[in-house]
């Protein structure tokens, strides 16, 4: 699967969006280094601080699919050209990432710009065990 392929599923998946509270739809989707695709939109929550991210929803769909590494990650957002992951989202990405992990920054018509994961989320925290 290529880039846009891969946008296609985060913009897809953004179509999914459960945000009465921010009215912000966000769409994600990765691809692990053995092709599987998985894709997650944001879910709130009346109880504001317990909803949570796109990029979480997808990382939940790639554990529960068995697992991986993560070689490549779209985001999307209807009201925000190249969205970035929050801070959370990094780190919890940072835990399945390969070392050359790309991330495509979209608009709604396809990827705007790729950058190295490792270049938006240097020096993470991390257990040496772990890796
Ligand atoms: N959100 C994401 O889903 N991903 C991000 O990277 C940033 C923010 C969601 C959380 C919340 O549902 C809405 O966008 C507004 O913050």
């Amino acid at each position: 699967m290529n880039a846009r392929e891969l946008f296609k599923s985060a913009k897809a998946a953004m179509g999914r969006a459960y945000a009465p509270y921010s009215r912000f739809p966000v769409g994600a989707a990765l691809r692990t280094e053995t092709g599987a695709v998985h894709a997650g939109c944001n879910i709130e929550n009346a109880s504001y601080p317990e909803g949570w991210c796109a990029e979480t929803t997808a990382l939940g769909h790639m554990i529960m699919a068995g697992g991986g590494k993560v070689a490549e990650i779209a985001v999307v957002a209807e009201k925000m050209p190249k969205i970035m992951p929050c801070g959370g989202c990094r780190q919890r990405l940072s835990e399945f990432v390969t070392a050359d992990a790309k991330l495509h920054l979209c608009d709604l018509d396809g990827v705007v710009e790729t950058v190295p994961f490792s270049a938006v989320f240097p020096r993470a925290f991390g257990l040496e065990a772990n890796r």
